[in-house]
């Protein structure tokens, strides 16, 4: 049985990278590590939780000792690191919780990986999860982000990423590290934390409060559905080239004008509202502070190499992701409450 370590497991991308792993591979041992800071809520996982081949450890990549344990006690073949502070807005309020985290925890990993596996003669894979910010921003109608992009970031966020991504590269050249890095778009879909722009306008709308559009909405995102990476990142797990890096995206972008506009008509429609209710709901406030104008990725590599594409049109995404929220009020309540954190506080602690 291989024992796999998954980082960040009760976050947005990282449950559904642990339910995809728990359900399609029932012969790997997956522990969750995570520290449950405001973005890992256990409930993203209720559906696992009991499964046999599931089992959840809270804890803080950056913690040296605790991470050495961790890794005495489980002897992992594996680590799939996605524990991150992800949201660009609080890496410009607070952006030293993101240079412990990303940066350090990621070091911390990798050193107490290195050591565990100096004398190991199983295969081992420590792979790490990026984002496409590392490579700065482009212009409208432009070029695409390739592997081979230089990295430019821009925000406290994506330059403790570009760090962390280029520790993991170091770890692999000094050490021979068996590493691999994807640099994913802009996800969206189910359990998505709602600070981030779809799940917040969703909530927003529902609960009809303003719908704070960033300068003039003209910013390009490319938009891909959660469950989408997650089997992307089962490929490249399972096939992905030692050493390479791969490039993951949905070839989807959007103003955030456009998309916001036809969130707001997808909701409208889907709640029975009056056409043009939600739109109303629009309000142009300051710019976020050195706001990257463009992101869109070229995944041609991993399609022609490991045969991944995208499997939802975007349409069919967004509705998917509208349906889940409507019909997760609850989940919605308890984040935008607070009371998620209360659920588990007997059990674990909360940041
Ligand atoms: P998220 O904020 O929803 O989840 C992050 C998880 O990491 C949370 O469960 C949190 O509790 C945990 N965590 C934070 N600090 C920790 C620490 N010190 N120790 C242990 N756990 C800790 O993030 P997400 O959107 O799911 O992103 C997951 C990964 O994917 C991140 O590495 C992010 O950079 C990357 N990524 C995200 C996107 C996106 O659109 N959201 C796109 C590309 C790449
Ligand atoms: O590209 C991948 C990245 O995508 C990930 O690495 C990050 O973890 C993830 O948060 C995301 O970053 P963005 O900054 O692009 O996502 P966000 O949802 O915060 O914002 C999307 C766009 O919408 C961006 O141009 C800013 C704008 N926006 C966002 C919010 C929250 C608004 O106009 N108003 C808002 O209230």
């Amino acid at each position: 049985m291989k024992t796999i370590l998954i980082t960040g497991g009760a976050g947005f991308i990282g449950s559904h990278t642990v339910r995809l792993f728990v359900t399609k591979y029932p012969e790997y041992k997956i522990v969750n590590l995570d520290k449950l800071t405001y973005a890992g809520n256990l409930e993203n996982l209720k559906d696992i939780e009991n499964k046999p081949n599931y089992i959840f450890e809270q804890g803080d990549i950056a913690d040296l000792k605790f991470i050495t344990n961790l890794f005495k006690k489980y002897n992992f073949d594996s680590v799939i690191h996605l524990a991150a502070e992800s949201h660009v807005d609080r890496s410009i309020t607070d952006p030293l919780v993101f240079i412990r985290t990303n940066i350090t925890g990621t070091a911390t990993l990798l050193h107490v990986a290195k050591e565990s596996w100096k004398e190991s003669n199983k295969k081992n894979l420590f792979y790490h999860v990026s984002t496409d910010e590392v490579f700065g921003s482009l212009e409208l109608g432009g070029d695409f982000f390739y592997e081979d992009t230089p990295y430019d970031p821009k925000s406290p966020y994506s330059s403790s990423k570009a760090s962390s991504d280029h520790l993991v590269r170091a770890w692999n050249h000094t050490y021979n590290m068996p590493v691999v890095i994807s640099n994913c778009s802009n996800n969206y879909g189910p359990y998505q934390f709602p600070e981030k722009l779809i799940p917040l306008f969703i909530n927003n709308i529902l609960k009809k409060k303003p719908l704070p559009v960033y300068g003039e909405g003209i910013n390009v995102r490319d938009w891909l559905f959660v469950e989408d990476h997650a089997k992307a990142i089962d490929v490249i797990f399972h096939k992905g080239k030692i050493g390479e890096t791969y490039n993951i995206g949905g070839h989807n972008e959007w103003t955030n004008i456009d998309l916001i506009k036809l969130l707001c008509k997808q909701v409208d429609e889907k709640i029975r509202n009056p056409e043009g209710t939600s739109e109303k709901l629009i309000t142009y406030v300051t710019d976020r502070s050195g706001h990257d104008l463009r992101y869109a990725i070229d995944a041609t590599k991993i399609k022609d190499e490991l045969g991944w594409i995208p499997s939802l049109q975007f349409d069919e995404g967004l509705r998917k992701t509208i349906d889940w929220y409507l019909e997760n009020i609850s989940w919605l309540d308890n984040v935008t409450s607070g009371t998620y954190q209360d659920y588990y506080k007997k059990q674990y602690k909360q940041d």
